[in-house]
């Protein structure tokens, strides 16, 4: 994740990373333009699969949706053979976008400034007074529609998922996740989904900050004082944290069923832990166990910039796209399965307000990331310490107090 720092082609010339190594992220990472304009070629376009859309977003030939790989627009469409493309959403002629709504249903795509046409696939299918007016003007005779056309991405279809990159020759998604990650995403997502609702939220921190606090299992139980109250997800529950072989991507996994209270909860100071509290509508965590491993909480991020919740019912899909050094947006896709039924949608529904911008859990992450923002702009020379659980960078398959999957995404690419 943060390949970028480490280079001399940066302004800040003696930027060195600290000789701790993974233990450390230097705080210039979250505000260095310099650092932000290296990580938009060397990851969002580098070897990485990017998460795109959903297959259910576009089921029909001829939808399309636009998303943004780092800051590049980007439009996934189907064509009339069904098969998916994706492409820059800037137009050949002058990079003006192409397609300007969140989701639509076209026979093609156009261009409303000179009204340059492409087909689904993204290639060029005419330009509009390409012959001129009266015999006057036009391009000129050499000119040939072939040789342009919206600059394609590599696509795969992953359990549902549309994943893009701009490396031809990537290897597959599969190989890109390794065996554990793979079978996981399988696990939660193999089977035909639907979207229940999906909303985002422009948060006030570098990317980088977001990516970081999903892969914070020791913060979990300690902000999220919901989690802890009701017993949702603790660190005193049976679970663990499982890291891809590359150490870039993890899975962060609790269950409820298998938990012996620990001490160290109330000897924490943990922030206004409401230990006697109760649920005026305690049919919220009424939850149906879902797969037979006992699992009842997870998260698990894909490198680099998204993640996969199951929390009791609620499935969700988040991804985030950086918007500047200190913005971020943050979309949320609840989703369910084809064949449940109306009562388990209605659950899901009902839990999905454990997590987004208000929800009874993640509200916290909204504004801890901008407070961490905010604690070290002025200070781009220090740097975060990242000790808990160790030096180490592998899997902790029977604790999550540890910082392991943090200091996993800085290995992948240090
Ligand atoms: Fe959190």
């Amino acid at each position: 994740m943060l390949a970028a720092a480490r280079s001399t082609e940066t302004d800040s010339e003696n930027f060195k990373w600290p000789p701790e190594g993974v233990t450390r992220a230097p705080f210039r990472l979250f505000t260095d333009p310099d650092i932000y304009k290296l990580e938009q070629q060397r990851i969002f376009r580098g070897r990485v699969w990017n998460f795109l859309c959903l297959d259910v977003d576009i089921p029909n030939p001829g939808d399309y949706k636009t998303t943004s790989v780092g800051e590049t627009p980007v439009v996934a469409t189907r064509d009339g053979e069904g098969k998916i493309h994706a492409m820059v959403n800037r137009c050949a002629h002058k990079g003006a976008l192409v397609c300007l709504k969140k989701k639509d249903n076209v026979s093609s795509l156009t261009c409303v400034y000179h009204a340059w046409n492409y087909g689904l696939d993204g290639r060029l299918k005419s330009v509009a007074f390409r012959n001129g007016v009266r015999g006057q003007g036009g391009m000129p005779e050499d000119f040939d529609v072939s040789q342009h056309r919206l600059q394609p991405l590599k696509v795969e279809n992953f359990c549902g998922i549309i994943f893009g990159t701009f490396v031809p020759d990537m290897e597959s998604v599969e190989t890109y996740l390794g065996p554990e990650m793979s079978s996981f995403i399988k696990r939660n997502l193999g089977r035909p989904l639907r979207v229940l609702g999906t909303h985002s939220q422009i948060i006030h921190n570098n990317w980088k900050l977001y990516a970081e606090n999903l892969r914070d299992s020791y913060h979990a139980t300690l902000l999220h004082t919901f989690y802890t109250t009701f017993k949702v997800n603790r660190l005193d529950m049976d679970g663990g944290i499982v890291l891809s072989d590359r150490k870039w991507h993890h899975v962060s996994f609790a269950r409820r069923a298998e938990m012996t209270e620990a001490a160290e909860y109330r000897e924490s100071n943990v922030h206004s832990a409401g230990y006697d509290s109760a649920l005026e509508g305690p049919g919220l965590l009424a939850a149906w166990e879902e797969f037979d491993d006992g699992i009842t909480h997870s998260i698990q991020t894909v490198f680099p910039n998204m993640c996969i919740q199951f929390t009791l019912n609620s499935l969700a899909i988040r991804f985030f796209a950086p918007r500047g050094t200190s913005e971020t947006e943050l979309f949320w896709i609840y989703l369910g399965y084809d064949r449940d039924t109306e009562e388990q949608s209605q659950m899901r529904v009902m839990q999905s307000n454990l997590t987004g911008a208000a929800g009874l859990v993640s509200l916290e992450d909204g504004c801890i990331n901008e407070f961490v923002q905010r604690g070290t702009r002025a200070d781009p020379q220090c740097a975060s310490f990242m000790e808990m659980g160790g030096r180490k960078v592998e899997s902790e398959k029977n604790s999550r107090a540890t910082e392991t999957a943090v200091r996993g995404a800085v290995v992948g690419t240090l």
